[in-house]
C-alpha cells in the first residue's frame, strides 16, 4: 500500500478543539492537507478567526465554532450539527486544553500556594472537556461503527516534574485513563480512541512562557534531544491517528516527547 493511501483522509470529517493555536492548528493543518474537512473550535473567537483564514488560503476552507469545552452541551450541540450538515464524524482531536499555572519550581506553585481557582479551571477544560468531548463524538461513532477518537494528554501524564502545576499533572493523568476505559467500552463498537503524550513544544501554553528564553531553557533541559518540539513535529502522529495507517491502534497514550520517557 502506497503511503498516500494509507494516510488519505479525503472526504473525512475531523474535529479538533483548541484550534486556534499552538497543536490544535498544527493538526487542523495537517489532516486539511490531506484531504479531511476540519471544523475547528476554540474560545479565543480572534485567534480562530485568523487561524481559519490560514487553513483556508492553503485550500481548504474549515467550519469554525467559539466555545468553551467545559460547558456541558457546547462541543455536543457542535458535534451534532457537523453530523447534522456532513452526515458523518471520523476523528476528534479533544485537545483544547490550559496550564493552570507553574509547578511547585515556582513559589506560587507549591502545595499550600497554589491557587484553587486555577486548580478548578484546569481540571474543568482539560479533564471535564476531554471528556465531555469523548461523549459527544462517542455516540455519533457507535452508531456509524467507525471513528478516531484522539485525547491530548500530556508527559505529566506519565511522570512527575516540578515545571506543571499540580492541576495539570492530576488533569492529564486523569484524561490518560479515562482514554483507556473509552477504548474498552468503544472497541467493540470499532471505534478507537488514544491519547498522545506531548512533551514541551513551543505553543502558547501557560501564558507563552515557552517563548521566553528562560522558560524554554528550563523546558529543554528535561529532554534528552536538548530542545523544544516545533510545531510541525505533532504532524506525523496526528495524521497517523487520523487516518486508515492506525486501524489497530486503540488504549494507548502515545509519548511525543524528544525522550524524556527515556
Ligand atoms: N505545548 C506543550 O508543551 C504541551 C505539552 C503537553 C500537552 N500539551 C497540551 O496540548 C494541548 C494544546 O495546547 P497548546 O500547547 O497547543 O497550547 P495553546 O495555548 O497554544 O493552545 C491551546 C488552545 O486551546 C484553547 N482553549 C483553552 N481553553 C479552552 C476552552 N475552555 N475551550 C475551548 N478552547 C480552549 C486556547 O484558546 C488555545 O487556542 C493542551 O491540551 C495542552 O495541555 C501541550
Amino acid at each position: 500500500m502506497k503511503a498516500a493511501e494509507l494516510f488519505d483522509l479525503s472526504d473525512r470529517v475531523v474535529v479538533v478543539t483548541g484550534a486556534a493555536s499552538g497543536l490544535g492548528l498544527a493538526i487542523s493543518e495537517v489532516v486539511a492537507a490531506n484531504g479531511a474537512r476540519v471544523v475547528m473550535l476554540d474560545i479565543d473567537e480572534a485567534a480562530l478567526g485568523k487561524a481559519a483564514a490560514t487553513i483556508a488560503r492553503a485550500g481548504a476552507p474549515a467550519d469554525v465554532f467559539v466555545a468553551d469545552v467545559g460547558e456541558p452541551g457546547k462541543v455536543k450541540a457542535i458535534i451534532d450539527a457537523c453530523v447534522g450538515k456532513y452526515g458523518r464524524l471520523d476523528c476528534v482531536f479533544a485537545n483544547a486544553g490550559a496550564s493552570g499555572g507553574p509547578g511547585y519550581g515556582k513559589p506560587e506553585g507549591a502545595a499550600e500556594a497554589a491557587s484553587m481557582e486555577l486548580w478548578e479551571s484546569c481540571l474543568r477544560v482539560n479533564l471535564d472537556g476531554a471528556f465531555l468531548t469523548i461523549r459527544a463524538a462517542a455516540k455519533h461513532m457507535k452508531a456509524q461503527r467507525q471513528g478516531s477518537i484522539v485525547v491530548t494528554s500530556s508527559v505529566a501524564a506519565l511522570r512527575a516534574s516540578a515545571l506543571p502545576s499540580y492541576a495539570y499533572h492530576a488533569a492529564k493523568a486523569g484524561i490518560a485513563q479515562v482514554v483507556r476505559v473509552a477504548a474498552l467500552e468503544l472497541g467493540p463498537h470499532n471505534v478507537r480512541v488514544n491519547g498522545i503524550a506531548p512533551g514541551p513544544f513551543k505553543t502558547n501554553i501557560g501564558n507563552g512562557r515557552m517563548h521566553t528564553a528562560e522558560g524554554a531553557a528550563m523546558f529543554a533541559a528535561t529532554v534528552p534531544l536538548g530542545r523544544l518540539a516545533e510545531l510541525d513535529e505533532i504532524k506525523g502522529l496526528a495524521l497517523l491517528l487520523a487516518s486508515p495507517a492506525s486501524s489497530y491502534m486503540t488504549g494507548a497514550i502515545i509519548p511525543i516527547d524528544g525522550g524524556t520517557q527515556a
